[in-house]
């Protein structure tokens, strides 16, 4: 057996501390299977007196995360911070600099600098391995950098964040609000103290670029990729779709239409039996459409230390045994800047307004839909439901037939600017395939 592969891991939090632990705990299965050997020769975190679940002491303690990068001894730096500026990326780059391996759970990070990450590691020729940064313990990368990489990909659908679809999913199961729902996440340890990123859709849109350039062959770039987050969706929009026979999921998809790429993260219907629709709490899923291989879906926890860190373990074994991908498939130079979202698809929508309980606000109501060219296929209204504070506004439901996002938005600009509504609309894209 060659030397022992020397380890430096950067973050102790969740995920590192995961790493430290699954590491040492699987060092003889290794050993045995892989036929290599590990040393973890430093560790760096923020604050070196903190408590952590493993025996800290152990190990050597770098006050500066960076050194780790800059030690003659070390072969594989991994990076577990977090962010996509600041320490974690002054790392990642020091490290290629420095023909270590890198591995990183930072999918922030992959996402903002790809492009300069994809350049360095091919004149470096580095290993880079972020099997971690996308959907967990879903091996997504392993599958599109290996299994897949002949095959011609059409789209991509997924529930990319376990947060979101904790949240989504109480609110539908157990009839919480969204701010209750968001408590209960936090108080599980499965959302950030600031959950923005997780709710406003950032983090899925994250994950999302990274699939579409190993996908499509783009450098990865929140550009393009129209977002909107989960914020606005109320308890009740999940009866409704439930009525219609949706559910509702945070879903980022990338469709190649007619040679376009059509990006977006949004809340979705999705009908309830289906794979992306039956996935629940911090679960996530993965359906990957293909010419050859028709569709593959790929489910399981998407998030926190056991899976989170064995999908960077997947990667340690990678760099042992000398697996080499381009960063995103190909060589830099073959990719291309991302292409700007093209929406002009027709697909049905999801409507919610809280409409005026007064005479003819219906009419006026179909009257802009209809001016727009939005036809309604079915509606729900029920006397008697109000919110707490809109006692004089009643929840009006429909679900359109096949229109194109322009005409969304054009009604949409129309309806918040007179007096039918109480609120701002929501209209939710209905995913047409029963992935
Ligand atoms: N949590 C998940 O389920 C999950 C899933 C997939 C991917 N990820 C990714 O994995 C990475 C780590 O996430 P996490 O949940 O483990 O985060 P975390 O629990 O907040 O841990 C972050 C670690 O980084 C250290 N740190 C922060 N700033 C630092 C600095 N300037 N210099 C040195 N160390 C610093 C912290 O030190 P102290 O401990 O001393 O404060 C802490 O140990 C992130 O990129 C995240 O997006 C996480």
């Amino acid at each position: 057996m060659n030397d022992p592969i020397k380890i430096g891991i950067a973050g102790l939090g969740t995920i590192g501390s995961g790493v430290i632990k699954n590491l040492l705990r699987n060092k003889k299965e290794l050993e045995d299977k892989y036929h290599f050997r590990f040393q973890i020769s430093g560790i760096s975190a923020f604050n070196k007196n903190k408590v952590r679940s493993f025996d800290v002491n152990q190990f050597t303690w770098f006050d500066n995360p960076i050194d780790l990068a800059k030690d003659t001894s070390i072969d594989l730096v991994i990076e577990l911070i977090g962010g996509e500026s600041g320490t974690a990326y002054d790392l990642a780059i020091e490290a290629i600099k420095n023909k270590k391996g890198l591995i990183t759970a930072n999918k922030a990070l992959i996402s903002s600098h790809g492009k300069e990450l994809s350049e360095l590691s091919s004149s470096n020729n580095s290993f880079i391995g972020y099997e971690a940064a996308v959907a967990g313990g879903i091996p997504v990368i392993k599958t599109l950098r290996g299994g897949l990489i002949l095959d011609k990909i059409n789209g991509i659908y997924g529930i990319l964040n376990g947060t979101s679809n904790f949240i989504l999913s109480r609110m539908s199961e157990a009839d919480k609000s969204f701010e209750e729902a968001l408590l209960e996440a936090q108080n599980l340890g499965y959302a950030e103290a600031d959950p923005s990123f997780d709710i406003n859709g950032l983090d899925a849109a994250h994950k999302l670029s990274i699939i579409n350039s190993l996908c499509f062959s783009e450098f990865p770039s929140l550009e393009g990729i129209s977002v909107q987050g989960i914020e606005n969706i109320l308890t009740l929009d999940h009866k409704y779709a439930n009525e219609f026979g949706y559910n509702i999921k945070l879903i980022g998809s990338s469709s190649n239409i007619e040679g376009s790429l059509r990006k977006e993260v949004s809340p979705t219907l999705v009908k309830i039996n289906s794979s992306l629709g039956s996935v629940s709490n911090v679960s996530n899923v993965v359906c990957i459409n293909t010419e050859y291989s028709g569709t593959l879906v790929l489910e399981g926890e998407g998030a926190g230390e056991g899976p989170t860190s064995s999908s960077v373990l997947s990667d340690v074994v990678d760099f042992a045994l000398d697996i080499k991908h381009h960063l995103f498939n190909k060589k830099h130079n073959k990719l291309t800047a991302p292409v700007s979202n093209k929406n002009f698809i027709e697909r049905c929508y999801y409507l919610r307004v809280f409409l005026a309980d007064q005479k003819g606000a219906m009419s006026n109501l179909t009257s802009i839909l209809g001016k727009n060219g939005i036809s309604i296929d079915q509606v729900i209204q029920r006397g008697g439901i109000h919110l707490k504070d809109e006692k004089n506004f009643t929840p009006v439901i429909m679900l359109t037939h096949p229109i194109d996002s322009e005409s969304i938005d054009s009604a949409f600009s129309e309806l918040i600017n007179t007096d039918l509504i109480s609120m701002d609309p929501i209209f939710l894209p209905v995913l047409k395939d029963n992935l």
